[in-house]
C-alpha cells in the first residue's frame, strides 16, 4: 500500500497498529501537555446545564471525553473515528467509564451519514495532521452542515513554533527524538 499520510486507507491501517501503544506515545511525546491542551480548547465553550448534543471527531481512543464531560456534564456525546483498533479501545472505554452512554460510531469524516444541522458542539483534537487541503476543505464543510446553527466547534492541533531557537528544537525533537520513541513504542511502526 502507498505510504501517503493523506491516504485514507493508508492512516486507517496505521492507526490500527499503533492503537496500543497510541496512548503512551501520545503523552510522552508532549511531555505530558497533550492533557492540558485537550481541557484548554474546549475553555471557549458556553457552559450549559441542558442535554446538548456533541460529537467529537476522529475521537481515536476517546482521549477528550473527560474534559468534555467535565466541561458539560448533561451532553449527549457521540463519537466518529474509523480506525478498528482505536474503537476497540473506545468501546471498552465507554462500557468500563463512561457507563456505555457515548454513542461511537464507525466512519469515514470525509464521507459520512451524520445528520444536517443536528450538534450544539462539535470538536476534533490532534487529528488535522492527515488531511491535506482538500481533505481539510471537507471537514470545513462537514462541520458546518451537521452543526446547528449557533452551535460551536473547536478543534486543536500542533502547530510549528516562530521563535527560532523553539523552531530548531522543535526541528531536533521531531526529526531525532521523535523516531527513536516511535521505535522504542512502536516497534514495528517503520514496516506501517
Ligand atoms: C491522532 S489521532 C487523535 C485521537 C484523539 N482525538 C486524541 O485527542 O488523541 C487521529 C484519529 O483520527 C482518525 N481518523 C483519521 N482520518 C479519519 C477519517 N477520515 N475519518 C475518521 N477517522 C479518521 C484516526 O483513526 C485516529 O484515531
Amino acid at each position: 500500500m502507498e505510504n501517503n499520510i493523506y491516504n485514507p486507507e493508508y492512516v486507517k491501517r496505521l492507526f490500527n497498529r499503533m492503537s496500543s501503544s497510541y496512548e503512551r506515545m501520545n503523552f510522552i511525546t508532549s511531555f505530558g501537555f497533550s492533557i492540558r491542551w485537550r481541557r484548554q480548547f474546549l475553555e471557549s465553550f458556553n457552559q450549559t446545564n441542558h442535554k446538548a448534543e456533541i460529537i467529537d471527531l476522529l475521537t481515536g481512543m476517546g482521549e477528550t471525553w473527560n474534559s468534555t464531560k467535565n466541561k458539560l456534564p448533561n451532553s449527549n456525546l457521540t463519537v466518529l473515528d474509523f480506525s478498528d483498533g482505536m474503537l476497540k479501545y473506545a468501546k471498552q472505554k465507554s462500557k468500563l467509564k463512561f457507563n456505555n452512554e457515548v454513542i461511537v460510531m464507525q466512519q469515514d469524516i470525509l464521507n459520512n451519514e451524520l445528520p444536517s444541522n443536528h450538534y450544539d458542539f462539535v470538536t476534533c483534537a490532534f487529528g488535522l495532521k492527515t488531511f491535506n487541503q482538500e481533505q481539510l476543505e471537507v471537514l470545513a464543510w462537514e462541520t458546518k452542515r451537521i452543526l446547528k446553527q449557533g452551535g460551536q466547534f473547536s478543534f486543536i492541533e500542533v502547530s510549528k513554533p516562530n521563535n527560532k531557537i523553539l523552531k530548531s528544537l522543535y526541528g531536533f525533537y521531531l526529526g531525532k527524538i521523535i523516531p527513536i520513541l516511535g521505535w522504542l513504542l512502536l516497534g514495528e511502526s517503520r514496516r506501517v
